[in-house]
This record gives structure tokens, C-alpha cells and sequence, in this order.
């Protein structure tokens, strides 16, 4: 008796739930115009999919984690290490528009870059070598990684968690770096320093090759 009526609430509930964090038709829409008229496209490519150079990819990212990073980066909190290149952090360019970009622009891009498909990884040039990318599978899973960032990096348990399959490695062995030597300590980077503070250079440099091999796209 007790448990027919718990069920049909229950399900309202968690419908309910649904609608409210679904974001809207017009708000997907707004995230698309963002995305396309203040410069996100030029840096992190089409649908978020094809960034240039060593930059992120934001297709099909978790939302909330989307959301955090912006923060982060308009707030100065976010700043990462330097381009010797350019003498700047690899960041700066994205600090540097974030000020055409409004409270609303951030959840809306961050809805829409999160329902965008992934494209599959580019091919690695030249092609790695098998024996690193079992080496950067073994100690993903000796290392713990899986417990956050799922099997192979492409099923984070908490919605706030990136993914992190099929990433330019050099990007992943940046922010992997960073985040074990503290240059990165913003956000919930802190979660990651037990484990990786473990990590040698040389498994980063596995890990970040296997990872950018995975296809999630294809998931
Ligand atoms: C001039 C190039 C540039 C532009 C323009 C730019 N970004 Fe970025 N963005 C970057 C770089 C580079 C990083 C990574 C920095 C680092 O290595 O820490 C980044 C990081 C991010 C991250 C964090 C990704 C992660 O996996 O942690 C998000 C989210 C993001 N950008 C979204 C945007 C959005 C949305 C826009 C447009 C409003 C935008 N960016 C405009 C270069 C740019
Ligand atoms: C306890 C949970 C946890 C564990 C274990 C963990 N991570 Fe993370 N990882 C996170 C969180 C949370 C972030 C986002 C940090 C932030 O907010 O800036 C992150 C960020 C990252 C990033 C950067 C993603 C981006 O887009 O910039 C990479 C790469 C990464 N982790 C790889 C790993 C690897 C490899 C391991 C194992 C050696 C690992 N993580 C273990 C929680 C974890």
C-alpha cells in the first residue's frame, strides 16, 4: 500500500526535476550565438569539437564543469602555466575576452557546448608507440583515475568531473602537470592531488597519449 503510493511521486519528482534542469530550446539558442559571435569558435573550433593549437575540446562536457571553468578563468583563479612561445599563460587569450561575456552567455554556451557531439580524436602524428599506450592504460587503472574520471576517461561519476578522453594530450599532460604541482589549485583541482601527486613525468606522458586515443564519439 505504503510503497504504490511512494512510486507514481516519486517518478513525478524526478520528472520534474528533469524539466527543471533541462535548459530550454531558447536558452540552447542563446548558448549557439554566444559561442558563435564572441570568439569562442576561433580558439576552440567548431561545436566545440576542433579547437586549435593545444586547446581544449568542449563538445559534450559536463555542463557544471563547463560553468566552474569559466568562472574561474574570468576570476583570474584559473591561470595555468606559461606559453614560453608567447611569454603569456596558455590561458590569457580567453581572459582577455571574457569580459564580453555575461552571467546568462556562461550558462547558455555551457548547455549547448555540452550537447554537442564529439568528434572523433584527430590522429596522433607520429603514430604512438602500442607499448605506451598499454603502459598509459595500466597506470591509469593502477593510479585510480577510474574512480572519478570512469574506465577510460570517458564517464566522470559526479556531473561537476570532466571527461577527458580523446583530449589533445598536450593539453591533458598541461593540466595534469599543473594540477599535480600546484599551478593549477583552482576549482576542485584538489580532489585530484592525492592521486596524482603519484604520477611520474613519464606516466603523464603515457596516460595523456592512451587517453587522446579514445573515441568518444563512437560511445
Ligand atoms: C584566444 C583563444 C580562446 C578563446 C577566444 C576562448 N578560449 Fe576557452 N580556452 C582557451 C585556452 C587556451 C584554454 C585552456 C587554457 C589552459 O591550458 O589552461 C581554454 C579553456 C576553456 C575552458 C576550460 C576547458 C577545460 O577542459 O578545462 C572552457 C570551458 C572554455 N575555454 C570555454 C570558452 C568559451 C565558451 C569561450 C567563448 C566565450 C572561450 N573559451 C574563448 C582559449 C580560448
Ligand atoms: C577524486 C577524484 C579524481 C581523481 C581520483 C582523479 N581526478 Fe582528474 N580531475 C578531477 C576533477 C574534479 C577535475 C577538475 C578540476 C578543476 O575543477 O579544475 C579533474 C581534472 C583532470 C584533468 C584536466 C581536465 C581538463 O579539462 O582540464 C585531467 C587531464 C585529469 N583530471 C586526469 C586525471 C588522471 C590521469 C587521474 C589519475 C592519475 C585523475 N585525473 C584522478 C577529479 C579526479
Amino acid at each position: 500500500m505504503r510503497l504504490s503510493t511512494l512510486i507514481p511521486l516519486a517518478a513525478v519528482l524526478s520528472l520534474s526535476a528533469a524539466a527543471t534542469t533541462a535548459a530550454s530550446e531558447e536558452e540552447l539558442k542563446a548558448g549557439k550565438r554566444v559561442y558563435m559571435t564572441k570568439t569562442c569558435l576561433a580558439c576552440h573550433g567548431r561545436g566545440g569539437a576542433k579547437p586549435v593549437l593545444s586547446y581544449p575540446v568542449l563538445a559534450g562536457q559536463n555542463e557544471k564543469y563547463i560553468v566552474d571553468q569559466m568562472e574561474e578563468i574570468r576570476d583570474g583563479k584559473r591561470v595555468g602555466s606559461v606559453d614560453e612561445a608567447t611569454g603569456h599563460p596558455y590561458v590569457q587569450g580567453m581572459v582577455d575576452i571574457m569580459h564580453l561575456v555575461t552571467e546568462d552567455d556562461i550558462d547558455h554556451v555551457a548547455a549547448w557546448l555540452s550537447e554537442q557531439p564529439t568528434a572523433p580524436p584527430k590522429p596522433l602524428d607520429p603514430a604512438p608507440d602500442p607499448a605506451l599506450l598499454k603502459a598509459g592504460e595500466k597506470a591509469y587503472k593502477q593510479l585510480g583515475c577510474r574512480s572519478c574520471h570512469g574506465a577510460d576517461g570517458s564517464k566522470p561519476t559526479n556531473p561537476r568531473y570532466p571527461f577527458i578522453s580523446g583530449m589533445n594530450p598536450e593539453y591533458a599532460i598541461r593540466a595534469m602537470t599543473e594540477i599535480r604541482d600546484k599551478e593549477r589549485t583552482s576549482g576542485q583541482s584538489k580532489l585530484m592531488w592525492g592521486t596524482i601527486k603519484k604520477a611520474e613525468d613519464e606516466e603523464i606522458l603515457a596516460i595523456a597519449t592512451w587517453l587522446a586515443t579514445i573515441d568518444r564519439s563512437a560511445k
